[in-house]
């Protein structure tokens, strides 16, 4: 029987189908003409499409801090990235990765999009278990691991152990803020209007928590006052100041997580370490910073965008595993 996890993600979806590995990646977005309606692109060719778009057209981006607000246009991408990598769909097992503590009205919405997208047997899981068991992390009854998930529209931080979570909490921030940050920072300090592709490449690039790091890039847009095209160069301390801010937010609701761990699991994480994943953790120095500022041990996953459909796959691998991480 075909099983596949998929991580709909606020930006990018990923597709694991068990027995074959990561099959698919792009990014969760539509092109739609504003009149009709109908969709012009998906995934990746939408993405390319995004601030280039005329009058007639936009890209919308059917999941947004990690919840479906658009459940026509969500339908419709999950087909569409679906028929790229199963032949039919119908009795194919799908287990959602989901935020930490994601409402039932939220998988309600997440249950309505996989049926209209032709799914008909599916299951949901929380981010931070797949997170770790994508990284292999040694997951017991009695041995508890915290993890902090950053993706684009949210970040998910647990504190959990075989049996469930012990505390958790998900909020609306992740790398998505930052480009948004991005933007407006280099308006007012550059008078340069950017993209919010060129603010995200900007971000991936040169991006960094690494204190004194002088990668720069190119970055074209348009001249606030003349309102010409001109381009300029900006390092990783030009951008520090808009990506900081945001990774000191989620620093500040991983301390309330920690703080409210009973002494025992506190011992345990204090011995663990804190495992990070999520696009976001990708950010150069951003294992470095987390564990100078909370003053604990971190590990980075291998591939951070990958851990928690990775963590989807392994788990579709095991139906007594599944049976005990799967939410009700
Ligand atoms: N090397 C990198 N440095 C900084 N940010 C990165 C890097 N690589 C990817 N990202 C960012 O990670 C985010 C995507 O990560 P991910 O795929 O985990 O999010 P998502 O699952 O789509 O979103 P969410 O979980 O919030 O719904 C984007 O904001 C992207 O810009
Ligand atoms: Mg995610």
């Amino acid at each position: 029987m075909l099983k596949l996890a998929i991580d709909f993600g606020s930006a990018t979806t990923k597709i694991y189908r068990l027995g074959s590995g990561v099959v698919l990646s792009e990014p969760t977005c539509v092109a739609v003409l504003k009149e009709t309606g109908e969709i012009r692109a998906y995934g990746s060719e939408a993405k390319k499409l995004l601030g280039k778009t005329s009058d007639q057209t936009e890209v919308v981006f059917p999941l947004y801090e990690g919840q479906i607000v658009n459940e026509k246009l969500a339908g419709a991408l999950l087909e569409y990235f679906l028929s790229k990598v199963v032949k039919r769909t119908f009795g194919t097992e799908a287990l959602f990765c989901v935020s930490c503590g994601c409402p039932a009205e939220d998988r309600e919405k997440y249950y309505r999009v996989a049926k209209a997208a032709g799914l008909n047997r599916i299951s949901f899981a929380e981010s931070p278990f797949l997170a770790a068991l994508g990284e292999d992390v040694p997951l017991s009854e009695s041995n508890p691991v915290f993890c902090v998930d950053v993706g684009a529209g949210q970040t998910s931080v647990a504190a959990f152990s075989l049996e469930g979570i012990i505390a958790g909490l998900s909020m609306s921030v992740g790398g998505r803020n930052m480009d948004v940050h991005i933007i407006d920072h280099v308006a007012e300090n550059f008078n340069l209007k950017i993209g919010t592709l060129s603010a995200e490449k900007l971000k991936t690039t040169v991006g960094s928590l690494i204190e004194r790091d002088n990668q720069s890039m190119i970055v074209n847009g348009r001249d606030v006052i003349t309102g010409k095209p001109r381009s300029v160069s900006l390092s990783s301390e030009n951008v520090l100041f808009p990506i900081r801010v945001y990774v000191d937010k989620i620093l500040e609701y991983t301390e309330l997580v920690l703080r409210k761990l009973p002494a025992e699991v506190s011992a345990a994480v204090c011995k663990n370490g804190i495992f990070l994943s999520g696009g976001t953790a990708g950010l150069a120095g951003f294992a470095d910073y987390v564990a100078e500022r909370l003053q604990m041990e971190t590990h980075l996953a291998r591939d951070p965008q990958m851990a928690v459909v990775l963590g989807g796959g392994r788990a579709l691998g095991d139906a007594a595993l599944l049976r005990r991480i799967r939410m009700e």
